[in-house]
């Protein structure tokens, strides 16, 4: 594969970068509406083959439309963030690198890891930043509670991110759209690699696995849980950390975020709420993104990140270790007795 110069790093008025949408749902349509009021950032436009939702992003941003892809690169771009569907990724990723730009992929990096790995290996080769969406470690309770842990031991971790179905059902399931989140936290917290996995899944109700329970042993250690599922009424996004001096607990929803420490020989302890910042995450996310590009410095969630989560979220998938148990749970069941 040959590749172009990789883009200037601001080609805009000012020196603007100049950024492109790919993919007008509803991360897309976000992206766009954070990007058009970014300093420094030239919104080009936002590309969707839906004529309705490219006229959702006219109304919603005002910014210019395209139809398919060579419109945006022909508008000229330094830089794009790819938020059309996951088995879309790959290609376009791979598009876009070859013509020098640097690119944000959403989460998960690709559907499958050797399209990931391929991504990175090109982008590697090209010269341009990439970076992964992975919008919950910008989120002000998920870094309010990785600096309460900085420096501890960290024992165990327990993550809960559950709620009803999405009102369009994708091709993946809870795995792939919600535990890849989670995945990265964990080794984003324990930085370090995730070597053993358990899970449990189930399709109660969809055709892909709907709740999940997921077991994991990292190299350093550390004992891992998420709870997943799509079968609660209503949404809850929690993480505990247990360290050896400290037990932290953070409400992602609430952003509420408490320690527990001075544990004493009587079973007493300390309280304390810890201050959390109110940056709306995928704010924070793009303005890390755009620090990357201009300084052209590692981005703060790398390529290699993306595909290690991503290969633990298949790994969860494989049938070998999955319980045979998870098969068939569609018909109702009652209790006995
Ligand atoms: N970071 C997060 O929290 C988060 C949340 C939701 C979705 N996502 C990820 O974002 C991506 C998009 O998810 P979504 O929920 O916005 O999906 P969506 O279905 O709402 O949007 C996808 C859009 O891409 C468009 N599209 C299809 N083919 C295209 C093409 N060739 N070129 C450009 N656009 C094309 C579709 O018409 C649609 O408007 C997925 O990878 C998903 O996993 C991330």
């Amino acid at each position: 594969m040959s590749f172009a110069k990789p883009a200037s790093r601001g080609t805009g008025q000012d020196g603007a970068l100049r950024i492109g949408v790919i993919g007008a749902g509803v991360m897309g349509t976000n992206h766009g509406r954070v990007l058009a009021g970014l300093p420094h950032v030239e919104l080009v436009g936002i590309v969707d083959p839906l004529p309705e939702h490219r006229t959702r992003a006219v109304d919603l941003i005002g910014c210019p439309t395209f139809t398919d892809l060579d419109g945006l690169l022909a508008a000229g771009v330094d830089a794009v963030t790819i938020a059309a569907p996951t088995h879309l990724h790959h290609q376009i990723a791979l598009t876009c690198i070859a013509r020098g730009i640097h690119i944000l992929v959403e989460k998960p990096i690709a559907s499958t890891v050797e399209e990931g790995r391929e991504i990175v290996a090109a982008a590697r080769a090209a010269g341009v930043t990439l970076m992964i969406g992975h919008v919950e470690r910008f989120n002000p309770a998920v870094a309010a509670v990785k600096e309460a842990i900085k420096g501890e031991d960290i024992l165990s971790i327990a993550i809960t991110r559950v709620g009803p179905f999405p009102p369009r059902m994708s091709n993946v399931g809870v795995v792939i759209d919600l535990a890849v989140h989670d995945i990265d936290l964990i080794r984003w917290f324990t930085e370090s690699d995730i070597v053993e996995v358990q899970p449990q899944l189930s399709s109660a109700v969809a055709e892909r696995e709907d709740i999940a329970l997921l077991q994991f042993r990292t190299a350093s250690g550390v004992l891992a849980h998420i709870n997943t599922n799509w079968l609660t009424p209503f949404k809850a996004r929690s993480v505990t950390v247990a360290t050896r001096g400290k037990y932290v607990s953070g409400d992602l929803l609430t952003r509420q975020v408490t320690e527990c420490f001075g544990f004493q020989p009587d079973g007493s302890y300390s309280m304390r709420h810890l201050p959390v910042g109110h940056d709306e995450p995928l704010r924070a996310e793009l303005i890390a993104f755009v620090g990357a590009v201009r300084s052209g410095g590692v981005p703060a969630v790398t390529g290699d990140e993306g595909v290690a989560s991503l290969e633990i979220a298949t790994q969860c998938l494989e049938p070998t270790v999955q319980s045979q148990a998870a098969q068939d749970r569609k018909k109702p069941r009652r209790a006995a007795g």
